[in-house]
């Protein structure tokens, strides 16, 4: 696919099926992740896959870290459980802050931010279907341990990868004139 048309008739998908994402796939994924700009290369995104069976044990931290030791519905805890099982392959998208007499926090958490945009096209590319989701769960902290994240980390996104189950909605259309202007 020509890459302008995978960045401007990329929509995110959020309804996903396997099979499994393939390793030649992952790897250009991460491949795509790694070139997301970086002041100072910094080196600040690191990437943590979650497929198969990690997904439901994912899930239930979920669902722990929701109810905090309390009782929820049981379609509430069916829904946390089920998170991660949306899509066949969940990319963590992390960002390692570090002090930086030039680079600012916001700065590295944009660079994994690109990684993730990065893989989101490169996804579409690869006629798989994606979408970045955030949510409580990236600032949890019982998320944030089982995931083995350090202190000076951040979850940027979830980002949900497999084949689309449905079909892709159209490029929704911006029209607004302040969107893109020059400045006089
Ligand atoms: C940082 C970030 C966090 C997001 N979190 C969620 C989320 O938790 N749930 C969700 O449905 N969409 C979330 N979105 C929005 C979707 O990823 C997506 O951009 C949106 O559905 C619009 O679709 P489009 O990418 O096709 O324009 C998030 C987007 C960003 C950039």
């Amino acid at each position: 696919m020509d890459a302008l048309e995978a960045i401007t008739q990329r929509v995110s998908i959020a309804q996903l099926t396997g099979p499994d994402v393939s390793d030649e796939q992952k790897t250009i994924l991460a491949q795509a992740a790694m070139r997301a700009p970086d002041h100072a290369w910094m080196r600040p995104s690191r990437y943590l896959t979650i497929e198969g069976d990690a997904r439901a044990r994912l899930g239930q931290i979920f669902y722990e870290a929701q109810s905090a030791g309390k009782q929820l519905p049981d379609e509430k805890r069916q829904k946390m459980q089920g998170m991660l099982l949306r899509a066949p392959l969940v990319i963590v998208g992390i960002t390692r802050v570090s002090e930086h007499p030039k680079v600012p926090r916001d700065e590295q958490i944009l660079s994994t931010g690109a990684g993730i945009q990065n893989m989101l096209i490169a996804a579409h590319a690869l006629g798989l279907g994606a979408i970045w989701r955030t949510g409580d769960m990236a600032h949890c902290q019982g998320v944030r341990a089982a995931l083995g994240l350090a202190d000076n980390e951040e979850i940027v996104g979830f980002l949900y990868v497999g084949h689309p189950n449905t079909s892709a909605k159209s490029v929704p259309v911006i029209d607004d004139p302040e969107f893109f202007t020059a400045w006089a």
